[in-house]
């Protein structure tokens, strides 16, 4: 599991900055199993996730109802884990097999909406390559691959995050699975969570396509005391790591793909927030770009984020199934006592 000890983020004791290149399989291993896997057991995981890339009859034909209204594909996603919940053959269903339907579910509901065929996926490929084979329906290139799969291992766990608190809250319950998972999508939505990416694309679409100056459009929403999406952190207060290693990505994407003018104008923008009021970017500031560079649609952003966390998320589930301890916290009443019922009815009847 991951710690952010001194602005430090470890997965299960080891630097991220160690692990960026690291297949995404293998942190998944390491956050389950808190070590790292042998090199058999790394192929046999890789071949069970490949292998289990789809989805049951019955939710796709539901997802192709659900996918197709104009609903923010979060929600859709919601739905879509609660229904792979109620599905028949979910009774077994054991996170690896969980994990593989969610990037499932994640690359279907982006093909849908694009009134894409579903694709399944291919056993000579990788899990990421797979994935992204499976949202674009094109065999990615290796940079491509090596790209994705540093996002997908920095988004895989981050501590007690919000959404992971969620889902560990329903767990204690000793609940299922996908009601753990429903919970942490719910959770992820909000923009001041995992929902931040796909803000932080609408505000540089809105500076461009208006043709406004990024550092007005930035000093006048701050000064009108709005938060400008993708800066500022619960927990870093100098600087998400995660951010750092995702700039350059997004430096070298965005270039490749001739969407620097996204990039040049986060490198304004971050400069000008220092400068005004020393926050820095976070993790969803530059995988909003790097998302767009992946033909991505803005509103499908976080549904990118919730495929590549669900490895975190199961990994705090089974711990705290595993601990069968109810989470219930207790709060404390501050108001006004010593307040009687029938008296204030009778006073309140005269007034
Ligand atoms: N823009 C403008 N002002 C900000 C921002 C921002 N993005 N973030 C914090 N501030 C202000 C905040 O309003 C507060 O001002 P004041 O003292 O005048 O009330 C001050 O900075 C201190 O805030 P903080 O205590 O450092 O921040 P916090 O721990 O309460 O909130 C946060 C953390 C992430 C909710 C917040 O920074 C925020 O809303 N950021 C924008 C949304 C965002 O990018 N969310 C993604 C978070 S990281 C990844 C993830 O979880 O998905």
């Amino acid at each position: 599991m991951s710690s952010t000890k001194n602005e430090i983020l470890t997965y299960a004791g080891y630097p991220i900055t160690e692990l960026e290149d690291v297949p995404y399989e293998e942190i998944v291993l390491l956050l389950w199993n808190l070590r790292l896997p042998t090199e058999s057991e790394l192929v046999s995981f890789r071949r069970e996730l490949v292998s289990q890339m789809k989805l049951p009859a019955e939710t796709v034909r539901l997802m192709g109802r659900i996918a197709k209204e104009p609903q923010h594909p979060m929600s859709i996603l919601r739905t879509t884990v609660s229904l792979l919940g109620t599905t028949n053959d979910n009774e077994h269903d054991e996170p690896p097999r969980i994990l593989a339907k969610m990037l499932t579910a994640v690359a279907a509901i982006i093909r849908i909406r694009n009134d894409q065929p579903i694709k399944r996926s291919k056993p000579d490929f990788g899990v990421v390559e797979n994935f992204i084979y499976m949202f674009s329906g094109k065999r990615p290139t290796r940079e491509q691959i090596e790209m994705l799969n540093t996002v997908m291992v920095l988004h895989a766990d981050h501590e007690f995050n919000a959404s992971a608190f969620t889902a560990r809250v329903v767990a204690s319950t000793q609940s299922d699975y996908y009601s753990c998972l429903t919970t942490a999508v719910c959770s992820l939505k909000g923009p001041l969570h995992g929902g931040a990416n796909e803000q932080v694309f609408k505000m540089l679409e809105t500076i461009k396509q208006t043709g406004q100056d990024p550092l007005e459009y930035v000093e006048r929403q701050l000064a009108s005391r709005q938060k400008i999406m993708g800066f500022g952190h619960r927990v870093y207060k100098h600087g998400d790591p995660r951010a750092a290693i995702l700039r350059e990505i997004a430096r070298k994407i965005s270039y490749e793909t001739g969407n620097e003018a996204y990039f040049e104008m986060e490198e304004q923008i971050r400069d000008f927030m220092f400068e005004k009021t020393h926050l820095h970017p976070n993790v969803d500031y530059y995988t909003a770009v790097i998302y767009h560079c992946f033909n991505l649609d803005r509103d499908t952003f976080t549904t990118m984020f919730a495929a590549c966390r669900t490895a975190g998320w199961l990994a705090h589930i089974m711990e705290q199934r595993e601990e069968g301890c109810l989470i219930r916290p207790s709060s404390e009443y501050i108001g006004e006592t010593n307040r009687h019922y029938h008296a204030d009815k009778e006073a309140h009847l005269h007034e």
